[in-house]
């Protein structure tokens, strides 16, 4: 076959790279135990597999609209009615999971020459995303010193003229910040007064620890959509599926538009099992928000008791991501030590130059396993406390 220059292949498929958190699971061993991938150790509850199956056996293998199976849509309006009570099946639409949703925003929101606000650290996927429009990400950091959140003042000093949108993701990956009610209302007098698109993730609202979910959603603002996924929710990350959800029929219009011509619809069996799952198991959320607040108890307790680490407690989402302080040691050569005996973690700078100085574990995994993998972070950040950093730093 003959051989293809770079030349051949469009500007925005160089411009974007595999992300970090991926070429730490490539390089782990067999026996690794895995507190990288964000994705829960569950499986989806029983109801929706089922229901799913009888969907296949009932013949629902076709197309649907491209919005998706209308009582689906339906019963996902009517889960956000208290704080959009106008909402109906019109505001939703299915996608094939919240990466598709946040891309299906991007290409109805952004020109080439514009710039989207997005989170440092962040979902890795974000300004790809944003970078297959044509349009320029712009990050703002989301400091520890600052529980993660961003300062207006830090906002203010990166939108300009051609900023058309900002990215918000509370409780976040990978930090698992989540905001009060002033602090949304600050963030969205913020758009407002730039007249920016809000695109709000919000696909960890059910992992959420002591506190309830503050949404964007019902703040009074009418330039706001919703990413939402149910693989983090019913622990179906295989699946694919998600939703797109806004109070704006305009916006919704558009993104029908646009979802047509990315996917046509989504699964038709599957969004069966979907109904079933929300109509059958409300709790199941819950219930495994549970054992992840065990984990998450543990995981804190262990990595703030280790030399050169401190860790804010998240409220949301199933991530953890300390600080470290070992002067000239990366996150990256840092992850890649931990990997050598064992564990894997992804290195803060996989999520943006904000991350740097971090790392990140997803505590998805059962408590005997996170102490396990403790231990072992533990020695290798005692032995790192005492030797030298790299002479070259691993570049990933
Ligand atoms: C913040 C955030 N948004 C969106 C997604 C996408 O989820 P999915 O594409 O599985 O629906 C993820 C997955 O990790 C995430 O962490």
């Amino acid at each position: 076959m003959a051989r293809l220059g770079m030349a051949e292949f469009s500007d925005r498929a160089k411009a974007i790279q595999p992300t970090g958190v991926r070429k730490m699971f490539d390089l782990a061993g067999k026996d690794a135990i895995h507190l990288g991938l964000g994705e829960p150790d569950f499986q989806p509850p029983n109801t929706a597999i089922e229901a799913f199956y009888q969907a296949m056996k009932d013949g629902h293998n076709k197309y649907t609209t491209t919005a998706g199976l209308p009582e689906l849509r339906a019963e996902i309006a009517g889960l956000w009615a208290d704080l959009e009570p106008s909402l109906t099946e019109d505001n939703v639409c299915i996608t094939m999971s919240g990466t598709n949703a946040v891309l299906n925003s991007c290409l109805c929101f952004l020109n080439p020459g514009d710039n989207i606000l997005i989170p440092d650290p962040c979902f890795p996927l974000y300004g790809p995303h944003a970078t297959i429009t044509g349009a320029e990400p712009k990050f703002y950091p989301c400091t520890f010193e600052n529980e993660f959140i961003p300062t207006i003042d830090c906002l203010e000093s990166l939108v300009d003229e051609r900023t058309k949108a900002i990215i918000y993701n509370f409780p976040s990956n990978p930090t698992g910040a989540t905001i009060t009610v002033e602090q949304r209302d600050e963030l969205l007098d913020f758009a407002r007064r730039h007249d920016l698109w809000i695109i709000t993730d919000e696909v960890y609202d059910r992992i959420i620890y002591n506190r309830n979910h503050v949404s964007f959603l019902g703040g009074g603002y009418d330039k706001v959509v919703m990413i939402q996924s149910f693989s983090k929710t019913f622990a179906m990350t295989g699946w694919r599926i998600g939703y797109l959800l806004s109070a704006n029929i305009e916006l919704m219009s558009e993104v029908k538009k646009m979802q047509y011509y990315i996917t046509a619809c989504s699964t038709d069996a599957m969004q069966y099992g979907v109904l079933e799952a929300l109509r059958r198991s409300p709790y199941y959320p819950s219930e495994m928000r549970d054992a992840f607040w065990e984990r998450r108890d543990l995981i804190c307790r262990r990595l703030n008791a280790m030399p050169g680490i401190s860790c804010h407690v998240p409220e949301g989402a199933f991530y953890v991501f300390p600080k470290f302080d070992f002067p000239g040691w990366t996150s990256v050569d840092i992850a890649l030590e931990i990997l050598k005996e064992g564990v894997v973690c992804s290195p803060g700078s996989a999520f943006g130059s904000a991350g740097e100085g971090h790392l990140r574990f997803a505590y998805t995994i059962d408590v005997e396993k996170i102490d396990a993998a403790m231990d072992i972070v533990e020695m290798v950040l005692e032995r790192i406390s005492k030797s030298p950093p790299p002479e070259q730093p691993t570049l990933f």
